[in-house]
């Protein structure tokens, strides 16, 4: 921890520090905590859950750290009760959760399973009664595996058959939910499920994953065009990106950062928002594909009004044209794997970043937020932002303090959100129209490939006993709740 201090205070003359304290955030300002739900649940044969390609994937030998698997997960399913009183006690005014596609259809298609709508129909009305707003996303990474088997993300059938379970989803809850986001990170379902195979389904095909990019696209517009036919509020729609915040490194770093803000950030933004797909990027991947999974009209379906964008932010990344010489640096900081999460870009290096770092190695930086946020908002001026993401993992260690108390003293991750939110206010304070933040995460849970070996929570889970436990950041994060401002250390 005094390492990382040292090295955060070694901020070059002029940059910001990003620890203020006393910022005040505008009434309205949403504050929440986020999860997903293969990352919590558990219970996955519970009521008619079918198999999804998480499940697949984390049973499968060598794909997760340590063999773990979501089987049991927090057991969130069932302990739904208790963990919404948790998020009462910490005061959130949303919560942001994501409903598990194989429990409303085991299959990907046909009929509701009642039992799936039942259980998020209880945790919708158990926000409602806590005065918690739902933000649910529809859809973060646990594709039904009979849809994966017919082809997943390749198949252009999957966007339409989630335009359909959007449909479900929304004449069962549509008249409660305040936010309604479609896809969580559609850069990991596609690059890394279908291009580096770390993620389900563990496909290395640069070509599928480029279908998988548009076809998630698709799947986005065909579920919020269904969802507006058939929500009876008003709630706002939105998709969750991970937008990467590239740094030129030399001479050769503007063209490096075309190439994969091409990949990761203007194959989703362009479409959505301004109906058209990068022609440098189809240049650039003219050698993996000819993109002619596009169909006529499909560009007119994504590009749905959105009433907020939600961004997810953890970290930057620094990337030049690889000269060739000596071995290509790979520091872009996901789980290194057989494929390539970068199609027609093997030629960009990505370099070590100066740190501090968390414990997955991704460095620190919060002007990335600012910058992010402020770049976005000057492009599209009229999308309001909503942070649905930003949190950190840290190695945690549970103390018995004199009092008994079981306590966590994550004075890290306290740091680390603290700069996170200063960065936000600042873009607010430079016209940005941010209307919330979801800390993720609510509780330490199943982190994909790295199984339980890294905790992003503001909750403690023992995996042993499944008990919960507040760290001192949920603790610190419940006052700048009740204060609306930002707390200084204590
Ligand atoms: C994001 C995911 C989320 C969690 C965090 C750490 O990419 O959306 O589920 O794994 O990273």
């Amino acid at each position: 921890m005094t390492q990382h201090l040292e090295e955060a205070g070694a901020q070059t003359a002029g940059d910001p520090d990003y620890r203020d304290e006393g910022l005040e955030f505008p009434p309205g300002f949403v504050f929440g905590s986020a999860t997903a739900s293969y990352q919590i649940e558990g219970a996955v044969e519970a009521d008619g859950r079918g198999p999804s390609i998480w499940d697949t994937f984390s049973h499968t030998a060598g794909k997760v750290w340590n063999g773990d698997t979501g089987d049991i997960a927090c057991d969130h399913y069932h302990r739904v009760e208790s963990d919404l009183d948790l998020m009462k006690q910490l005061g959130l005014e949303s919560y942001r959760f994501s409903i598990a596609w194989p429990r409303i259809q085991p299959t990907g298609r046909g009929p509701a399973n009642e039992a799936g709508l039942a259980f998020y129909e209880r945790l919708v009305d158990g926000l409602l009664a806590r005065n918690i707003k739902p933000i649910v996303t529809l859809y973060h990474w646990d594709l039904p595996q009979a849809l994966e088997d017919g082809g997943g993300w390749t198949n252009r059938e999957t966007a339409l058959a989630f335009g359909d379970y959007a449909r479900i989803v929304g004449e069962r809850l549509g008249d409660r939910v305040a936010v309604w986001t479609t896809l969580n990170e559609p850069w990991c379902s596609a690059y890394l499920g279908y291009g580096s195979g770390a993620h389900a389904p563990g496909r290395t095909e640069p070509a599928a994953a480029l279908a998988a990019v548009h076809h998630l696209n698709l799947a986005h517009g065909l579920a919020v065009s269904a969802l507006r036919e058939v929500v009876t509020n008003d709630p706002d729609f939105a998709i969750t990106l991970n937008l990467h915040v590239f740094r030129p490194d030399g001479d050769t770093g503007a063209e490096a950062v075309r190439r994969v803000d091409g990949l990761a950030n203007r194959l989703f933004l362009d479409p959505l928002l301004n109906g058209t797909y990068p022609e440098d990027v189809l240049a650039d991947t003219a050698g993996i594909t000819d993109w002619s999974f596009i169909q006529q009209g499909d560009l007119g379906i994504i590009r749905q009004p959105l009433d907020l964008l939600g961004v997810n932010y953890y970290s930057t990344t620094r990337v030049r044209m690889w000269d060739g010489n000596g071995e290509k640096q790979n520091a872009d900081g996901h789980k290194p794997s057989a494929g390539t999460a970068w199609p027609g870009a093997d030629d960009v290096e990505f370099l070590p970043q100066p740190g501090p770092y968390t414990e997955m190695g991704w460095n620190i930086d919060p002007s990335g937020l600012e910058d992010l946020l402020v770049s976005l908002h000057e492009r599209w001026p009229s999308v309001p932002l909503m942070i649905t993401e930003n949190g950190a993992a840290f190695s945690d260690v549970v103390e018995t303090d004199a009092d008994g108390q079981r306590r966590v003293h994550d004075f890290d991750r306290i740091d680390y959100l603290r700069r996170h939110f200063t960065a936000a206010h600042r873009a607010m304070s430079r016209g940005v129209d941010l209307r919330g933040y979801q800390v993720w995460s609510l509780m330490d849970n199943f982190e994909w490939g790295y199984g339980y070996s890294k905790r992003f929570g503001i909750v403690h889970v023992d995996y042993e006993t499944l008990e919960r436990t507040l760290k001192d950041s949920a603790r610190w994060y419940a006052r700048l709740i009740r204060e609306r401002r930002i707390p200084g250390l204590e």
